[in-house]
Order: structure tokens, then C-alpha cells, then sequence
């Protein structure tokens, strides 16, 4: 089947993008898709440590990994750290010494992290936490990571950046000037002590890490010149995409999948397939608007049959049907050619299962995401289908005919609405727990 699937996929840059506002799975369908396309690398090309992908590192065993691409627990996997990362050195040792941990070898041979990648350092954590502050209860509710910072100190060319940590005078300089214009224009106390634990902390993980900086692009080129097949693991999902997602409650960075290519300095003839990622149901934490959110017995039952709880943050997620609206939107803009259906199996025991099909904006029923990210807070009424369940346990299932035949239809009924084929169904956390979707069923649908 590996095989099978790899001269399917074709031999370029496979995208592994989340559909919703994140948590949709990615991070595990990475494990699962770099084992059965056998890939050569994986790379990540945006965000930073607000990403919380859990993989199963052996039967029963996870990890949360924040920066690491998941394919990380693969030993012939190369991991890549792209340009278009914002990286906090500091929790990305932490992190590399929890892989350790589970005799997973993360070294050169291993890991690449692109100089040109923005550093997330103390003054962008100082700018997330006032400017949430500042905002009050009009905050976005952000990871406090100081992500959002990071990417805007980039655009105001006043970041640090992977290769400045590599010289103790380059450092020093650059801090020197960074800090200097902090303090005139955004007006932020900085004492000494804290300039030297910046200093001496930023100083100290640019020398452990030093061995692992390289040219991450010219790495990717190379290898799809020598035909390597690899993945991109988006982190945060459309929904959150700085430009086209829910404005202004979306995460610093460009999520979309065409971003993979400027996120690695990579030409975008290298990307291929566009595996878009959905749960079985929605979620969303931070702030914003969440029109198909279910605040009734569904929603929590969801909540603590699919434990949605954030692995970074801790906190709750609230939960809610699939958005046939924003699916079909988010597929149309990042060129989906195949959806992983993740969480199929937390469905299980439910009456009836709503799907958001129309929202009602000034009277008038629409069918489309809205254009105008506003018109989200104007929804008046939002209309549902309702699909049966099924009461019987689908954690074994390997076969998509061997689903109850609700769960088929559920799943026929959302490709139908969606208008992309499911590949690929997950029926729990183990890493085996998955449905490879037949050609058959491609046939049928
Ligand atoms: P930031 O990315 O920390 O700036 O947070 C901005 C928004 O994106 C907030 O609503 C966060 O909750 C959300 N967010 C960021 N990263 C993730 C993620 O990995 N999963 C889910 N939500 C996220």
C-alpha cells in the first residue's frame, strides 16, 4: 500500500493543512502519512512553539511537540525547521531534550533549522502579554507565545533572527539596537538583569544549536531534484490564517498551503497534493467567532469524549458541528486534493449528528463562507442537517465498508458537501487506527 500511495502522491512536497481554526489532528496524520508514503523529509514552514501536535511516540506513549515536525519520531525521517518560523530557542531545546527523552535522536543528521528563521526571544513575549493587555476584553485570546510580535518585529525589520545567536559580538550588537528602539517606541521598561538573561540565554542556545543551522531551502531543493518525496506540516489552520482567516482573531502567520513555498524559499512548482484536515467535528480556543458552536449536551459531550483540551495552553475547547461553509471555502483556497477526516471514532453513541449547512445573515440564507470576516458576528440563525449516528464502538474498523452503514453515509454526506474526496479516516489515537480510504469508494461517492 506504501508504494501504491507514493507514486500516487507523486514525488514532491505533499501539504498537510488544517481546515478549521487547528487542532484538527495534523500532527499525528503527519506520523501516519510520513510511515505510509514512506517519506524522505518533513518540514515546517510557519508559526512556532503556539503549535501543540501530539504524536504517539509507542502504543499508549504521546509527546507534545511545539516546534519539531512530527516526523521527528521516524528515525529515517530528516526534519526541517523553514525561514518562515518564528523559533523560541529556549523551548525548542526543552523540547528536543523531551524527544530525547523517548531515545528518539535529534541531531544534524537529523534536524535543520533555517538561519533566516525569526527569533522569538523576551521583548516578543513582553509585546504579546501588553498588547492582549491592552486590548481588554477585546483581546484575541493568543497562545502567549509572542508569536503575533515575532512576525510583526520581521515586517518592522526589527527582529532577531537564527543567525545572529551564532556570534556572541553579532548578538550583542543587534540586541543592543533592538532593545534601544523598544524602549523609545513602545515604551517598555527593560532592566539590566533582564537584557543580560536575554543576552546570555539567547547566546548559550544559538551555541547548542548551532550545528543543526543550514540552508533549509537548498536542503529541499536538492532532495526533490534527487526525487525525494517529502511533507509540510502546517501548524494553527485556515481559519486562523493572518490574511484570509478571521480577522482579527487568527494567529501571526500565513497558514495557507501556498505558503509553503515562500515558508522555505522553495518555487512553488515543488508542491503537490494538498491533504486538508478536518475533525469529524469543530473545535476553536482563543477568542473569535465560532457561528456552528454547540453551547447544549452535544457540545460537551464531544468536549470530554474527545478530550478538548489545548496541549500547549491547557485550556478548554469549545466545541461545535462541521461548518459545510467554511469546509468548502477553506478547500477551494488552499486547493485541497484529499481530506483526512480525523475523530470519526468520537462521534460514536451520538443520536444525531448536525452538520452546518446555511447561516442566516440580515434575513437572507446564505450558502457561502462569508467574504467579510465581520459578517460572522451578523449571523442570526445558522441552519443544520442532521444525520443519524450510531451506537457501535468503530475503533477497529480498518475497511471503510466496515463502518456502520451511518458512519458511511456520514462521511458520504460530508464529501458531498465538501466536494473533495476522504481519503483517509481516523478511528482513534493509535497509529494504526486508520481508514485508507479505496479507490472504489472514490468510484461510489
Ligand atoms: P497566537 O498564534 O498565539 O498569536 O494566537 C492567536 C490565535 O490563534 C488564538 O486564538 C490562539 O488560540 C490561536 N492558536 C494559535 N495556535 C493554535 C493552535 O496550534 N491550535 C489552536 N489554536 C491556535
Amino acid at each position: 500500500m506504501g508504494e501504491k500511495l507514493r507514486q500516487w502522491f507523486g514525488g514532491l512536497i505533499t501539504t498537510i493543512i488544517g481546515l478549521s481554526w487547528g487542532d484538527e489532528g495534523k500532527g499525528e496524520i503527519v506520523c501516519r502519512l510520513s510511515k505510509l508514503l514512506g517519506v524522505d523529509f518533513v518540514v515546517r514552514w510557519q508559526g512556532g512553539p503556539n503549535a501543540g501536535h501530539t504524536v504517539e511516540v509507542e502504543p499508549g506513549k504521546t509527546i507534545v511537540l511545539q516546534h519539531l515536525p512530527s516526523g521527528i519520531i521516524h528515525p529515517e525521517v530528516r526534519c526541517l525547521l523553514g525561514a518562515g518560523m518564528v523559533i523560541d530557542p529556549l523551548t525548542l531545546l526543552e523540547e528536543i531534550q523531551r524527544v530525547r527523552a523517548c531515545n528518539i535522536t535529534v541531531d544534524s543528521s537529523r534536524l535543520m533549522i533555517d538561519g533566516r528563521a525569526t527569533v522569538i526571544w523576551g521583548l516578543s513575549k513582553r509585546l504579546d502579554a501588553a498588547l492582549e493587555e491592552a486590548a481588554g476584553t477585546a483581546c484575541i485570546g493568543t497562545t502567549k507565545r509572542g508569536i503575533g510580535p515575532a512576525y510583526a518585529q520581521t515586517a518592522l525589520r526589527q527582529n532577531l533572527i537564527i543567525f545572529d545567536l551564532l556570534d556572541a559580538n553579532r548578538l550583542r550588537a543587534r540586541l543592543d539596537r533592538l532593545i534601544e528602539v523598544a524602549l523609545e517606541i513602545f515604551r517598555l521598561e527593560i532592566t539590566d538583569r533582564e537584557d543580560k538573561e536575554w543576552y546570555e540565554g539567547l547566546l548559550a542556545a544559538g551555541q547548542e544549536l548551532a550545528a543543526c543551522v543550514g540552508d533549509v531551502g537548498q536542503e529541499v531543493r536538492t532532495r526533490i531534484k534527487n526525487g525525494d518525496v517529502g511533507l509540510a506540516e502546517g501548524a494553527q489552520g485556515t481559519l486562523l490564517d493572518v490574511k484570509f482567516g478571521t480577522v482579527p482573531f487568527v494567529t501571526g502567520s500565513y497558514t495557507l498551503a501556498q505558503s509553503v513555498a515562500t515558508g522555505l524559499g522553495v518555487p512553488s512548482r515543488c508542491l503537490d497534493r494538498v491533504v486538508g484536515v478536518i475533525k469529524a467535528y469543530v473545535t476553536r480556543v482563543g477568542n473569535g467567532p465560532f457561528p456552528t458552536k454547540l453551547d447544549n449536551e452535544i457540545g460537551r459531550f464531544l468536549q470530554i469524549e474527545g478530550a478538548e483540551k489545548g496541549s500547549v495552553t491547557g485550556r478548554i475547547r469549545d466545541c461545535g458541528a462541521v461548518d459545510a461553509l467554511a469546509a468548502r471555502w477553506a478547500v477551494a483556497v488552499n486547493g485541497v486534493t484529499d481530506i483526512y477526516l480525523t475523530k470519526l471514532d468520537i462521534l460514536t453513541g451520538l443520536a444525531t449528528i448536525p452538520v452546518a449547512i446555511a447561516y442566516k445573515i440580515g434575513g437572507i440564507w446564505l450558502k457561502d463562507f462569508p467574504y467579510d470576516p465581520a459578517d460572522l458576528n451578523l449571523i442570526e440563525e445558522v441552519e443544520y442537517e442532521y444525520l443519524s449516528g450510531w451506537p457501535t464502538d468503530i475503533s477497529g474498523c480498518r475497511d471503510f465498508w466496515d463502518l456502520p452503514i451511518q458512519a458511511q453515509q456520514y462521511v458520504f454526506r460530508l464529501q458531498e458537501l465538501i466536494g473533495v474526496p476522504i481519503t483517509f479516516i481516523g478511528v482513534g489515537p493509535g497509529q494504526d487506527q486508520q481508514i485508507v480510504v479505496s479507490e472504489e469508494f472514490s468510484r461510489v461517492a
